[in-house]
């Protein structure tokens, strides 16, 4: 079980190395069969500005597991769209009787400075959560957890691993998230994208100039979505797919390969290879994602209600 603190997930930087370890050895026991604790009493607002597939519904499905009550914010439907400010949203959620807020949101930094603002002058009514389920192009936690979870599960021992993350680097939050994540396992990265898909303010990462010399002696390959919606301008297809599509040919033959989703057939990663034995990694992704946010709740309903058991 859980036993660490955890009153909000804002970020990976956020997170000591110790509750990492115990979210993803929670989820691994929680995949094996142990009972996620009953939570029946706890509620929680899914508050999503930007569409989503396997977070929204692996958090939804992780608190109908652990018995909580959980209900969508339909932001279009909400008085956001009367001007009301996002703090006393959530404030007001919290008077109503929510215990955890589920974000997701294209605003940078909109988590912590709502957290900030309860910390340092107006407060909260009573005790809320509020989890990063992806935010902008710079951080989506729960992505890389269950990454690290199903790293994890392949290969017991992370450090000194190769990874190379291919493809739309600067508009990924999840990239990001990972880095600073299994940076801390000591797994060793490498990046390779095309001019207009690189960000060196990245660091501890090498780059390299092609797949060739990326791809040497890798162990995962984790490919990108491009993402299309944050992106102003023509996309070089073409140029892309020839040379950084990751098919059953250029894949190393002792790698595994994983992808956030959602994928975009035929771009990123060809549909030979996500059909193949070699692509189900990338359903292992989001299978894994129920157990990792079940622990992650766990550990924060836990911990609000002092550390007893919920
Ligand atoms: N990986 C991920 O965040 O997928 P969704 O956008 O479908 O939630």
């Amino acid at each position: 079980m859980c036993s660490a603190k955890l009153e909000n997930l804002i970020d990976i930087k956020s997170l000591s190395t110790e509750e990492i370890s115990a979210i993803a050895d929670r989820a691994l026991e929680i995949k094996c069969g142990a009972k996620p604790l009953s939570c029946k009493e706890k509620h929680a607002a899914m508050i999503f500005f930007e569409n989503s597939t396997r977070t929204y519904f692996s958090f939804e499905m992780a608190l109908n597991k652990l018995g909580a009550s959980v209900y969508n914010f339909e932001t279009s439907k909400s008085s956001l769209s009367k001007g009301e400010d996002f703090f006393d949203t959530v404030n007001n959620l919290a008077a109503i009787g929510f215990d955890a807020c589920i974000i997701r949101t294209s605003e940078e930094g909109l988590i912590k400075r709502t957290i900030e603002e309860n910390q340092n002058g107006r407060k909260f009514f009573k005790k809320i959560a509020l989890i990063n389920a992806g935010e902008g192009s710079s951080a989506h936690p729960t992505q890389a957890l269950l990454d690290f979870v199903t790293i994890k599960e392949k290969f017991s021992d992370l450090n000194g691993l190769n990874l190379v993350i291919v493809g739309d680097i600067r508009h990924s939050r999840v990239v990001k998230s990972n880095i600073e994540l299994l940076n801390r396992f000591g797994v060793k990265i490498k990046c390779v994208a095309p001019k207009y898909f690189m960000d060196e303010t990245i660091e501890n990462v090498e780059w390299c100039d092609n797949m060739d010399e990326a791809f040497e002696n890798a162990d995962i390959v984790m490919a990108l979505r491009i993402q299309k919606e944050r992106i102003q301008g023509i996309i070089e297809f073409e140029d892309y797919i020839k040379n950084y599509q990751i098919t059953e040919e250029n894949l190393p033959k002792n790698a595994i390969l994983m992808h956030p989703g959602p994928v975009n057939r035929d771009i990123e990663v060809t549909s030979g290879l996500l059909d193949s034995k070699r692509g189900e990694t990338i359903l292992t992704q989001a299978h894994n994602g129920v157990f990792t946010r079940i622990a992650i709740l766990e550990m924060i309903f836990q911990s609000q209600n002092g550390g007893a058991n919920v």
